[in-house]
């Protein structure tokens, strides 16, 4: 059996800088460079064919001649093989990466405008061996100063990434001041801001946090980096995914939102209902119960409004916002991190998709069933400065929206159907270690 992988690539260093690589050198198509930019190559078509000689001699001089004024560096043809014997030692992952660079995003989910709040950065592209990397360092224990706590101590993937506990525990015991969030569908929040609070403006910037959060892992980056590279496979690894070159904390942060962003969710019963289809939900949806539709006709009614912030197909919010859970908040979430009063009590709305998995729930966790979050909506907003005006009347007042006993069965029953029951032992997602 062959446990070598080969890279087909070319990196070209430029001596004016703007280094760039060019993937599969026998089928040229196009040219990334470091700084984003990519130079797209047109097919050549019959009747241009006597142009061929000219066009290979000009890729020739562009390959070749910045390539050789830096004979002494890593500027020539990187055919190479990467011994991965080791890595079967320590891991169990597949022969050939798992898919997670081009996951087929269902027409119901690729509609605008959810297809354009993807926050994945252009210098970031999720590629196989990427997430990969990020796969193993999300699950290694290694990432803590005392190697007992991973990223899914608290974001369990059989609980939506998140943790059933309403504070999660840290590497020396202690808890964090908030509820873990889940993480599936977390790359199509459309202002790309991370945390209950907002407070990291991009994953790349998130992903890190925790390492170094004295409550959680308790890591400095530079003992981190130290420590990964005196591992048997976090050498491989890294090559695999980023090629020759040290292990920096920047690799680090790229390799884990690789991962984070390739966690997508798209096989709940409400995506199987509404599987080949675009445009918006149809009113009546295939498949549901009775209940369900009720549920689902709720939802979106202007009785609770709850699609107009909990919107589009993966029922996601846009920025963070005021939803009415106390007069005076213990915790002001965005309005920490601004120091504006005007923003007290604003907090990320997350995702519902998985929601039934995720509990419990707010920052806080304060409520720990779905019945009970229905009810904070039905009769138990809190009349604060800030409140959403989506969540109160046109009086000024908070709503109060009247839901009997069967309305607010009926839509716990719709947030059910948002569940993936697939992603729970989904294997790529899943401990790598043996
Ligand atoms: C000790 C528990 C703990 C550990 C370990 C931990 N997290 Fe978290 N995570 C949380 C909590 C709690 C929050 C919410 C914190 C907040 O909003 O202030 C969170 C939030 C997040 C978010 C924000 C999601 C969103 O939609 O905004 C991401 C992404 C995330 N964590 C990824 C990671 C990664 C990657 C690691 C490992 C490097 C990690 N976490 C380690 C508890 C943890
Ligand atoms: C004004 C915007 C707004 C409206 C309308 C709204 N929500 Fe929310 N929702 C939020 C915010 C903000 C949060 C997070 C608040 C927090 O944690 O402090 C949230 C949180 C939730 C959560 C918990 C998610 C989790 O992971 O903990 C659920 C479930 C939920 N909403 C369901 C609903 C339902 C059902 C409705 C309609 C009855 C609704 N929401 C209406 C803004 C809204």
């Amino acid at each position: 059996m062959d446990n070598r992988f080969y890279r087909r690539k070319v990196e070209i260093i430029f001596p004016f800088g703007n280094n760039c690589t060019i993937q599969n050198v026998l089928d040229i198509s196009s040219i990334q460079f470091y700084d984003g930019t990519l130079l797209q190559l047109l097919p050549i078509q019959s009747k241009h064919m006597k142009y061929l000689p000219y066009l290979i001699g000009l890729l020739t001089i562009l390959i070749i001649f910045p390539a050789c004024q830096n004979d002494d560096n890593n500027g020539e043809e990187m055919e190479e093989e990467i011994d991965t014997s080791i890595l079967s030692e320590y891991l169990d992952l597949p022969e050939t990466p798992f898919n997670y660079a081009d996951i087929p995003i269902p027409t119901h989910i690729s509609n605008p405008p959810v297809i354009e709040s993807d926050n994945t950065p252009a210098a970031n592209p999720i590629t196989d061996y990427g997430a990969t990397l990020g796969r193993v360092l999300f699950y290694d224990p290694m990432l803590s100063a005392n190697n007992t706590i991973s990223c899914s101590s608290c974001h369990l993937q059989e609980f939506g990434f998140s943790d059933p506990e309403s504070f999660s525990i840290g590497f020396e015991g202690g808890t964090t001041p908030r509820n873990s969030m889940g993480l599936a569908n977390a790359r199509f929040y459309e202002n790309g801001r991370f945390f209950w609070d907002e407070r990291a403006a991009t994953l790349e910037d998130q992903v890190l946090l925790p390492i170094q959060d004295h409550i959680e892992m308790g890591m400095e980056l530079d003992d981190l980096t130290t420590k990964l590279a005196a591992t048997e496979y976090y050498p491989v690894l890294f090559r695999l995914a980023f090629g020759e070159g040290d292990i920096t904390s920047e690799k680090i942060s790229l390799a884990l939102s690789q991962f984070v962003r390739s966690i997508v969710s798209f096989d709940s019963k409400f995506d199987q209902a509404l599987a080949g289809t675009t445009g918006p939900p149809p009113e009546v949806i295939p498949g549901f119960t009775p209940q369900e539709q009720l549920g689902h006709d709720l939802f979106h009614s202007p009785v609770t409004n709850c699609s107009n912030c909990h919107s589009t197909t993966l029922q996601i919010g846009r920025e963070a916002t005021n939803n009415g859970l106390d007069v005076v908040y213990a915790d002001n979430g965005l309005g920490e991190v601004t120091g504006n009063p005007a923003d007290d009590g604003k907090f990320k709305v997350p995702s519902l998709r998985n929601v039934a998995l995720t509990g419990p729930f707010m920052h806080d966790g304060r409520f720990k069933s779905l019945t009970d979050v229905i009810v904070h909506y039905n009769s138990g907003i809190a009349p604060h400065p800030n409140l959403d005006n989506r969540l109160r009347l046109p009086s000024g007042d908070p709503r109060h929206m009247s839901l009997d006993a069967e309305d607010i069965a009926a839509l716990v029953a719709f947030l059910n159907t948002l569940t993936d029951e697939g992603l729970k032992t989904d294997e790529k997602y899943s401990d790598p270690f043996r």
